[in-house]
Formats: C-alpha cells, structure tokens, sequence
C-alpha cells in the first residue's frame, strides 16, 4: 500500500520538477492531469487566461465546456446564461458571438482579468499544444440543441488528425449522434450517477466508450477495475481537496480533473518521495 506523504505546496513548481515524467514517480503510474475549465482555481473559468494557466502549471490536458451562440460559433462556457461567469446577461443560444463578445468574463473573479472575455473554441485551441489533451465537454440544455452535431462534426473535420481530443458529455444522445457524423473520433462517457451494471450499459450504446468521466465520490476500486479489463480509461472530475486526491492516486485512475493541476502534481511527487523512505 503507497503511504502518501502529504505536504502542502501549492506555489509554482520549478521547471526542472515539471520537466520530469510523473511516470517515474510511481513505478509509471501517470495519471493525466487535466486542469478543469483551465487552472480554474487560479483565474475565471474557462478563459484563455484559465488554460494558460494550467499550460504554466503542468497540466497534461485541459478541460472545457462548449454551447452554440444563436449565429453558431462554437464558445467556451459552462452556463446556459452568461450571467454568472460576465458582466452582461442573456441565454448563449440567443445571443450572437458579437454580442457576446462585448461582455467582460474576468472582471467578477478579479481585477487582473478585467477586459478578459468568453473566447471560441477556435481561440483557445491556438493555445494549446498539439500532443496535449483537450477533453471537449458538450453542453446541452436547456433543450437538445441540435444545431451542435453538425457544427461540431465539420469543425472537428477541420482539425489535424494528430490532435489529443475527447468529446464528452452528459448527454449520451449527442455522442451517438456525433459517432454517427465522425465515427473516429475518441468519445468520453460522462455520468454523475451510480449505475447499476455501467459495463453492460456501455456494451448497449451505438458507439464505443474510449473513457468514462466519473464523479470522484462515485469512484470505487472495483469500478476501476472493471473499466479497466474492458479496455476503457477512467476520468475523474473534479477532484481538489487533498484527502480526494489521494484517493483517486489510490485507485491509479487514468485522468484526473482538477481546478488546481500544481496541488496535484505536487501530490504525485510527494507520494514519490514517501515510497522511497519507507
Ligand atoms: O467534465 C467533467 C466536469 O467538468 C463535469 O461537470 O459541471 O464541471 O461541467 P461540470
Ligand atoms: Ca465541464
């Protein structure tokens, strides 16, 4: 059984740790770690200065979350409303990427990112490096929209065939309906629930599962286990407290989603360091 170290560290790690493969850590487990609407602990959700955070803190990958705007661009955003996360108000589908592009997405968390606003998919994509993960979180509601299977299928047409993505979301109906536009592309089953027999639902779907995205607390050994012998990687959202961290290191669960990617970085290397004492 690993004896997890915990130190709280959380500033910034120096280059020469983040350089080094976590793999070698503990005897090559690597989960990635996924930073959750970009380093959302440190700067407004899903925002370019969010995702370039988690680029300077390590992160492997980023997640993010998409809606549709009323003349179908493709933006970054969690809500149904812009109201939360800007300065203006109004539902996404009804507004234009002009109009909401004249709101302010950073002001609310601090002054720092006054003038910062809701980016494309487009512009955040320009960001990132190729081999990273970019875990796409399909967002529907309040009704399907189903504008989004065609627009994301031709935009995904569009992208180089070696980019690292997967399509997920809560909405399984959207994913069969993608497979059926863009049949090679890697898709993420995302799910809140405890369900039942999840090998034997997965197994009725008209698509093949490359991971399942879990609730942390939901996650057990056996379920990990299970996943694994079927040949599917399991994700994690969004695990942030220490005690939770750990445990998900516990269970060498493939992905970790987390608003805070140096917490977890620094986790992995503690762990490290207490194997090699004991
Ligand atoms: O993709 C995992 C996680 O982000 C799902 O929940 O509400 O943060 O989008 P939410
Ligand atoms: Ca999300």
């Amino acid at each position: 059984m690993l004896h997890l170290q915990v130190r709280k560290i959380y500033g910034t790690i120096p280059a020469y740790i983040i350089n080094r493969s976590v793999g070698d850590f503990l005897e090559n487990y690597k989960p990635l770690i996924i930073a959750h609407r970009g380093a959302s602990g440190y700067a407004p959700e899903n925002t370019i200065p969010a995702f370039q955070r988690g680029l300077d803190l390590g992160a492997d990958g980023i997640e993010l979350d998409i809606r549709l705007t009323k003349d179908e661009s493709i933006i970054v955003i969690h809500d149904q409303t812009i109201d939360r996360t800007t300065n203006g108000s109004g539902k996404v589908y009804e507004l234009t990427l002009e109009q909401i592009k004249s709101f302010d997405a950073g002001y609310w968390y601090s002054d720092q990112y006054k003038g910062t606003s809701i980016p494309t998919l487009d512009e955040v994509m320009k960001i990132i490096p190729h081999d990273l993960f970019v875990n796409i979180e399909v967002k529907q509601g309040p009704f399907f929209d189903v504008r989004m299977v065609d627009v994301l299928a031709n935009w995904l047409q569009k992208q180089s065939s070696n980019q690292n993505f997967v399509i997920s979301s809560f909405d399984h109906r959207f994913l069969a309906e993608l497979h059926e536009k863009q049949p090679n592309i890697r898709l993420g089953l995302l799910y809140e629930a405890v369900l039942f027999n999840p090998i034997r639902y997965l197994s009725e779907l008209p698509f093949d599962v490359y991971s399942v995205h879990l609730f942390h607390e939901t996650v057990s050994r056996e379920m990990v286990e299970a996943f694994r012998q079927n040949g599917i990687k399991v994700i994690c959202y969004t695990v942030n407290e220490t005690e939770d961290l750990e445990r998900m290191i516990e269970l060498r669960v493939d992905g970790i989603i987390t608003n805070y990617p140096d917490r977890l970085r620094n986790l992995l290397m503690v762990s490290y360091n207490g194997r090699q004492s004991d």
